[in-house]
């Protein structure tokens, strides 16, 4: 199979999940209460937003304006249907964009969030944009894939390297993030849970849906398996690596 076919077959099964990557409400909400003394209805930016799992829970929480931004015009797409579907059209607004080349004006959102989105990037250049969006004393959360033990198996390294070959473990990261023009305010790992309900659950059904409708396509059917391997191998793959969310203040 081309490798257009395989990621058209990739959207088919990820643009139509609530979220493209781990996290839930209560792993928002928990990030969220680190970020003391935000304005009433802040302004707020999303790198790496997806179909907006997170930016619709962050207009709910905050009250607040989401400008929520991917590199994927598809996915913004889906958001912006999301949005209206919601009634949100006024509060979260999509916008095709690159993280590392926004034409947004400077300093001048509340909160800089991104779930999932920085390994693209690197960590570095990831703060660097943030911290260019960010008002002087706004917040910065975000989530990043991480090592829980800075010698894991090399099996498990390898498998990383093709795709983040700069992820480290959550002390480098904040070490990164206080090396970056932040002050660090908290870090947690999501839970096994914030990967199951709105990600891996939904990411089942869907590639069984799409199973049934490429039922005589075997080409297809590969794909499918192929990328039903992840949610499969994430009981063993978690005992080496997680998801921390890193919370953080821009120091001036
Ligand atoms: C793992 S998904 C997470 C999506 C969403 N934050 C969530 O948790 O559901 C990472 C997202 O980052 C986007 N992305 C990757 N590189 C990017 C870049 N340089 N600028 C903007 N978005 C990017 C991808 O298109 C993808 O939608």
């Amino acid at each position: 199979m081309d490798d257009a076919r395989s990621q058209e077959l990739f959207l088919e099964v990820f643009l139509a999940l609530p979220r493209q990557g781990p996290g839930n409400r209560a792993t928002a909400k928990q990030a969220l209460g680190l970020c003391t003394g935000l304005p009433n209805a802040p302004r707020i930016l999303d790198l790496g937003c997806g179909t907006g799992g997170q930016s619709f829970l962050l207009a709910e929480l905050t009250g607040g304006t989401v400008t929520a931004v991917d590199i994927l015009p598809a996915a913004v797409q889906r958001l912006s249907e999301r949005a209206a579907e919601a009634g949100l059209q006024d509060r979260v607004t999509g916008l095709v964009g690159d993280i590392a080349n926004l034409r947004l004006e400077p300093e001048s959102f509340d909160l800089v969030w991104s779930e999932g989105a920085f390994y693209n990037l690197g960590i570095p250049p990831s703060l660097q944009a943030s911290r260019r969006f960010l008002k002087p004393g706004g917040w910065l959360a975000f989530s990043d894939c991480v090592y829980r033990s800075s010698d894991p198996p090399a099996e498990v390294r390898a498998t990383f390297d093709v795709e983040y070959p700069t992820m480290g473990t959550a002390e480098t990261v904040n070490a990164l993030v206080a090396a970056g023009g932040f002050e660090p305010a908290g870090r947690f790992t999501l839970p096994d849970e914030a990967w199951e309900e709105d990600f891996y659950v939904p990411m089942r059904l869907r590639i069984d849906e799409l199973k049934r409708q490429y039922a005589a396509d075997s080409e297809a059917l590969g794909v499918l398996d192929a990328i039903a391997q992840e949610p499969a191998g994430y009981p063993e793959l978690s005992r080496h690596v997680a998801y921390e969310f890193f919370v953080a203040r821009r120091s001036d």
